[in-house]
C-alpha cells in the first residue's frame, strides 16, 4: 500500500483541506494551458484531475504508445505549481479497439451490441478488454508513476454510471463461472433460484443467461439478485485489475481513488479492496429534478444531496469530491439545472465539507465547446472571462484556507441508519420491498434533517463499519426494512442491542433468506427473538385508507404497508386505529440485554421519526449550542478537542440563528454569541 497506516484505518489522505478542478487539456489548444493553470493557482485550485477519457492520446493505434501530449501538459502543470490526479482512460475505449474487438462492447439483453459515440460502452469481463486495459494502465504507471506533480490516480470514471446492466457474451460466460463457484452444482442453483416455480429448472450451465428477453417484465427474482451481485463483483474486479497494477508504480504517499456513486456496486468492498480513498461527484441541483418520489420528499431539494454525501461518508469517512457542481447543468439532449444562484456554489461546497469531504474539486474549469456536454457548465463559460462564479470561488478559497486544519476531522452522528447491499439489490427488483425501503429511508433522512439530528449510514457486511456498531458511537440504529437477514447480521444486531443500543426496525423485516426466498418461520424470521414479537397479519395500505397509530396520546399516519404485530416478550407501545385491525399492536418495545428493540408494524414517516428520536433522547444533539430554523442544516466535524459547526441555509431567504454559547466565526476570526442572520443560501462555519 502506498498510504500509511492511519489512512488505511479510515483516516484522510489529505493533510489539509484542498480545492481542485477537472481539466481536459485535450479539449483546448495548447495556447490556453499556461494561462488556465495560472488562473487556477491564483484561485486556490491546487490540483487538477486529467486524462480520464483520453485513451487515444496515449495509444492512437493498437500497441503504439506515445506520452508526448500529457508529458507536455505536465511540464506546464509543474511550472505552474499545480498537482495532478491522473485518470486511467478505460471509460472510453477507442474506436480502433471496439472495431477490432467487438467482444469488448456491452450488449443489451437481446444481444445487440452497444456502439461508439457516447461512453462506457465496454464490459468488465471481456478477456481482451481486460488485457488491453491492463496494458494501457501498466504503460501509464510505468511512464507517469514517479512524476513529481502527480499526487493521485483515478481509476476509470464513474463505474456503473449511465448503465449498470451488462449482457455481452463475455458477461454470460463470466456469470456462469460466478454461479459455478457459488453453487457448485445445478441442483444447488435450481434450489436457490426456486426454479420449480414456472418450470425454470436448468439442466445445462449454458442455458443460463444474465437475463434474456422475457414475456412482460417479470424475471426470476432470485436469479436477478445473483446477477446484481455478479455485476458488483465484476466492477470491483475491473477496478482491482487496475489498482493492482498502479500499486507497483506509484510513489509512496500517492493515492488511488475512483469517483461515484452508482448502482449495482458494493462501493464499500471496492474501496476496501482497491482504493486509498473514495471520491463522490456531487451535483446537488439534480435533486430538484427527482420526481419519482412516491410521497413528498422533493421539498428538501438540493439539501437532499446531503443524503448522498452521508452514503459517501459511509464508504469512506474522509472522502473527496471529484466533481462539485459549479454551473448550470445539461447535456445537448437534457436540461438538468439552472445556473447556481449567488451563494449556492459556496453552499454546496460547504455541504460537501460539512459531511466529511477533505478535498473538493469543481467540474469543470471551462465549459466544453463541443460534444454532448456543451451545457454542463463549468466555472468559466466558453469565453473564459472572469464571472460571478469566479468571484464566489475567491470567497470559497479564503474560507477553505482558514479551515485547512479541518482535514481528518470526523462528522459527529447522533444515530445510524443501517443498510446492506443485499437489501439494496433486493429492493430494486421487489416492489413490495423497494417501496417501503425508499419511503422510510427518505423520511428518516428528512425527519432527521429537519430536526437537526445528524446521522451516519452504516452498512452491514462492511468490516470497518460493523466494527463501529457500538452503542457508544450509535446509541440508536434504524434498520427500517431489513428484508433479507443472515445469521451473521442477526448476530451483529444482537450484540449491538445486548451491549446497550436501541435498534428500531419496521415492517417487512426478516422475511427473506439470502437467496431472496421467503422464510417459513413467523416474521420477522431471524429477528423474532430480538424483537420479542411477531407478525400476525400484514397488508399494503391504499393511499386513501386513513390508518393511524396511537402512541403517547398522538396519532401517526401509517401509510403504504402495515404489519399487525403480536407481542411475545415485548410490551405494546402503540396500537393501530382507523382500520379493521383497530386496537392491535403497531409498535413494540423489547428490552434485550442492556438495550432494547423498537418494532414498528409500518413505514417511518418523518413525524414518527422525530417522535422516536425524542423518545430515545437522540433528537437535536446541538440544542444547547445553537438554535436554527428548519431550513438550515447543522453539522459538526470534530478533530480531537477541536469542533467545527456548519450552518447551511438552503432557502433563498435570510434566516436568523441563535448561538447559545461563544463560537468563533472562521471568516473573520471573531468570537460571537447570540443572534446572527444568514443571507439567502448563506453559510457559516464556527469553531466551538
Ligand atoms: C459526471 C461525469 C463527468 C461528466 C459530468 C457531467 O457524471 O463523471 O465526466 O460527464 O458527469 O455530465
Amino acid at each position: 500500500m502506498a498510504v500509511d497506516q492511519e489512512q488505511a484505518a479510515g483516516g484522510s489522505v489529505w493533510k489539509k483541506l484542498e480545492l481542485g478542478v477537472c481539466y481536459y487539456p485535450e479539449h483546448w489548444d495548447e495556447s490556453y494551458w499556461a494561462e488556465d493553470l495560472r488562473r487556477m493557482k491564483e484561485l486556490g485550485l491546487g490540483t487538477v484531475r486529467i486524462a480520464e477519457f483520453a485513451w487515444n492520446k496515449f495509444e492512437p493505434e493498437e500497441g503504439k504508445f506515445t506520452f508526448e501530449f500529457f508529458d507536455r501538459f505536465l511540464e506546464y502543470a509543474e511550472k505552474a505549481g499545480i498537482r495532478v490526479i491522473f485518470g486511467t482512460p478505460t471509460a472510453t475505449p477507442p474506436a480502433w479497439l471496439t472495431q477490432r474487438y467487438p467482444e469488448s462492447l456491452n450488449a443489451r439483453t437481446d444481444g445487440v451490441l452497444l456502439g461508439h459515440g457516447a461512453r462506457r460502452h465496454y464490459n468488465y469481463n471481456s478477456p481482451k478488454y481486460r488485457e488491453l486495459t491492463a496494458r494501457i494502465v501498466e504503460k501509464l504507471g510505468e511512464h507517469y508513476g514517479q512524476h513529481p506533480c502527480i499526487v493521485g490516480w483515478q481509476i476509470d470514471n464513474e463505474l456503473n454510471c449511465e448503465t449498470a446492466e451488462f449482457h455481452s457474451e463475455s458477461d454470460q460466460r463470466a456469470f456462469r463461472s460466478f454461479l459455478k463457484e457459488k453453487y457448485g452444482t445445478l441442483e444447488a442453483l435450481n434450489e436457490a433460484w426456486g426454479t420449480a416455480f414456472w418450470n425454470q429448472d436448468y439442466t445445462d450451465w449454458d442455458q443460463i443467461r444474465t437475463r434474456g428477453l422475457t414475456v412482460g417484465n417479470s424475471f426470476n427474482p432470485h436469479q436477478r439478485l445473483d446477477y446484481l451481485r455478479f455485476v458488483s463483483r465484476s466492477a470491483v474486479s475491473f477496478c482491482r485489475l487496475q489498482s493492482d497494477i498502479l500499486r507497483r508504480y506509484i510513489k509512496p504517499g500517492d493515492f488511488i481513488t475512483t469517483n461515484g456513486m452508482f448502482g449495482h456496486l458494493d462501493n464499500h468492498r471496492m474501496t476496501e479492496e482497491c482504493l486509498d480513498t473514495y471520491m463522490y461527484d456531487s451535483y446537488p441541483d439534480f435533486a430538484y429534478a427527482l420526481t419519482e418520489d412516491p410521497v413528498r420528499s422533493a421539498d428538501l431539494n438540493d439539501r437532499k444531496w446531503s443524503r448522498n454525501l452521508t452514503e459517501a461518508r459511509s464508504i469512506c469517512p474522509h472522502f473527496g469530491i471529484m466533481e462539485q457542481q459549479s454551473g448550470a447543468n445539461g447535456w445537448n439532449d437534457r436540461m438538468e439545472a439552472p445556473a447556481p444562484k449567488p451563494g449556492q456554489m459556496m453552499l454546496w461546497t460547504m455541504q460537501s465539507i460539512a459531511h466529511g469531504a477533505d478535498y473538493v474539486s469543481y467540474f469543470r474549469w471551462r465549459t466544453c465547446r463541443m460534444g454532448t456536454e456543451i451545457y454542463w457548465h463549468g466555472i468559466l463559460d466558453y469565453d473564459s472571462r472572469d464571472n460571478r462564479r469566479v468571484e464566489e470561488l475567491r470567497r470559497i478559497r479564503e474560507r477553505v484556507e482558514k479551515l485547512a486544519d479541518l482535514a481528518g476531522a470526523s462528522y459527529v452522528p447522533a444515530f445510524g441508519l443501517v443498510k446492506s447491499y443485499d437489501n439494496n439489490f433486493d429492493a430494486e427488483a421487489d416492489n413490495w420491498h423497494g417501496r417501503v425501503q425508499y419511503f422510510s429511508e427518505t423520511e428518516i433522512f428528512c425527519g432527521a434533517q429537519l430536526a437537526h439530528t445528524p446521522f451516519d449510514i452504516v452498512y452491514l457486511g462492511a468490516e470497518r463499519q460493523e466494527s463501529e456498531l457500538t452503542p457508544e458511537k450509535y446509541p440508536l440504529l434504524f434498520y427500517p426494512h431489513g428484508t433479507i437477514v443472515t445469521e451473521h447480521e442477526k448476530e451483529v444486531l444482537e450484540n449491538y442491542v445486548r451491549a446497550g443500543g436501541t435498534l428500531c426496525i419496521g415492517c417487512r423485516s426478516g422475511y427473506k433468506d439470502e437467496c431472496g426466498r421467503c422464510v417459513t418461520e413467523p416474521m420477522p424470521g431471524l429477528l423474532r427473538e430480538l424483537a420479542g414479537g411477531n407478525v400476525r397479519e400484514f397488508t399494503w395500505v391504499r393511499p386513501e385508507e386513513p390508518v393511524k397509530m396511537i402512541w403517547r396520546g398522538r396519532q401517526f399516519a401509517m401509510p403504504l404497508f402495515n404489519d399487525v404485530l403480536e407481542a411475545e416478550s415485548a410490551r405494546v407501545l402503540g396500537t393501530f386505529a382507523g382500520s379493521w385491525y383497530e386496537g392491535r399492536p403497531a409498535l413494540l418495545e423489547h428490552v434485550y440485554g442492556k438495550g432494547r428493540v423498537l418494532y414498528l408494524g409500518g413505514v417511518f414517516t418523518r413525524e414518527l421519526v422525530q417522535a422516536i428520536l425524542e423518545y430515545v433522547g437522540a433528537a437535536e444533539p446541538w440544542a444547547d449550542v445553537i438554535s436554527a430554523p428548519e431550513c438550515c442544516e447543522l453539522a459538526i466535524r470534530r478533530n480531537g478537542g477541536q469542533e467545527f459547526l456548519f450552518v447551511l441555509n438552503y432557502s433563498g431567504e435570510p434566516q436568523t440563528i441563535v448561538l447559545k454559547r461563544q463560537a468563533m466565526d472562521v471568516d473573520d476570526g471573531i468570537w460571537v454569541t447570540g443572534e446572527t442572520t444568514l443571507k439567502g443560501y448563506g453559510t457559516k462555519v464556527y469553531r466551538l
